[in-house]
């Protein structure tokens, strides 16, 4: 792509948490919307999740009638990887390296030489799931904050092969998607979620060590400003995926135990209490 002008249609790979919120804004910002899964359920899941995001909006006064219907008739949800063919393309799937390297070398057989790849990944660094491809300097990090239709900011990953109009054009794609985009260089867990690990890392430790329960944890941690306690969140991002960052930091930053992930935690995704989305977590949704 030479200016986001080229760029008509945006695939989102990934129906989940993070994936539907990303279709969403795309949809609504006039793109041909492409939304794969693997799972036909996840994504009968992230089509009413919009809907009723959209719902939402209308009762809000922030959306029309006419915005709901340009938005829904602009996505097409497939199960199929050989129709995911877009001008730039934002994966979202599991948290880990080896998936995801798979999915982008496929993505980069079946698309155009012009198409932009790009992971929302919260910790892996972009130049190691770039150096799975043939051309990483099409490749970069977008990485979307959680809700992705609500939260307004993007941080903008170069990896060390990424060219420099690829970060540029992905910012401004970012930009029009009506975010705000921050560059971030290749670090482990980036800007963001570096600072973050700790807020959940050391509510896990003050779990662990008993001093104090969960509910005071986050009762006072929501008392002192902060939007949600540290287990609060957990269960929004998803337990798994939390779970996931923290390894791959902990694992990225050498094993330094600032990072080290916490046995409550692995417990709670061996059980499948992955939060939210699986109806139970650090508490029960049901
Ligand atoms: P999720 O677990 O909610 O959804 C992942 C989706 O990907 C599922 O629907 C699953 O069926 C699908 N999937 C798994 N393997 C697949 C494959 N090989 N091909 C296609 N689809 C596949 O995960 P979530 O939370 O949306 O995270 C996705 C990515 O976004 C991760 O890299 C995560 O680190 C990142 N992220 C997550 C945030 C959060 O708050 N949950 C915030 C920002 C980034």
């Amino acid at each position: 792509m030479d200016t986001t002008a080229d760029i008509k249609s945006i695939a989102i790979i990934g129906a989940g948490t993070m994936g539907q919120g990303i279709a969403q804004i795309a949809a609504m910002a006039g793109y041909r919307t492409v939304l794969f899964d693997i799972e036909k359920d996840a994504l009968e899941k992230a089509l009413k999740s919009i809907e009723k995001n959209l719902e939402k909006g209308i009762e809000k006064g922030k959306v029309t009638q006419e915005q709901r219907k340009t938005a829904l008739g602009n996505i097409s949800a497939v199960t199929d990887l050989d129709e995911v063919k877009a001008d730039f393309i934002i994966e979202a799937i599991v948290e880990r390296l080896d998936v995801k390297q798979k999915v982008f070398a496929e993505l980069e057989r079946i698309n155009s030489k012009k198409t932009i790849l790009a992971s929302n990944t919260s910790s892996i660094p972009i130049t190691q799931i770039g150096a799975g491809l043939k051309h990483p300097e099409r490749f970069v990090g977008m990485h979307f904050f959680n809700p992705a239709h609500i939260m307004k900011l993007v941080e903008v990953i170069s990896g060390a092969a990424t060219d420099d109009k690829t970060a540029m054009l992905t910012k401004e794609l970012a930009e029009n998607l009506g975010k705000v985009a921050v560059m971030a260089k290749d670090s482990p867990g980036f800007i963001v979620n570096r600072v973050a690990r700790h807020f959940y890392v050391e509510g896990l430790k003050v779990l662990e060590e008993g001093v104090a329960g969960m509910e005071t944890i986050d009762t006072l941690v929501q008392s002192s400003g902060f939007k949600m306690g540290p287990f609060q969140l957990m269960d929004l991002i998803g337990v798994d995926t939390n779970f996931s960052v923290t390894t791959s930091m902990y694992n990225s930053f050498y094993q330094d135990a600032k990072f080290r992930p916490s046995r409550i935690q692995q417990q709670k995704v061996d059980a499948g209490h992955h939060g939210r989305k699986s109806g139970k977590g650090f508490y029960n949704y049901e």
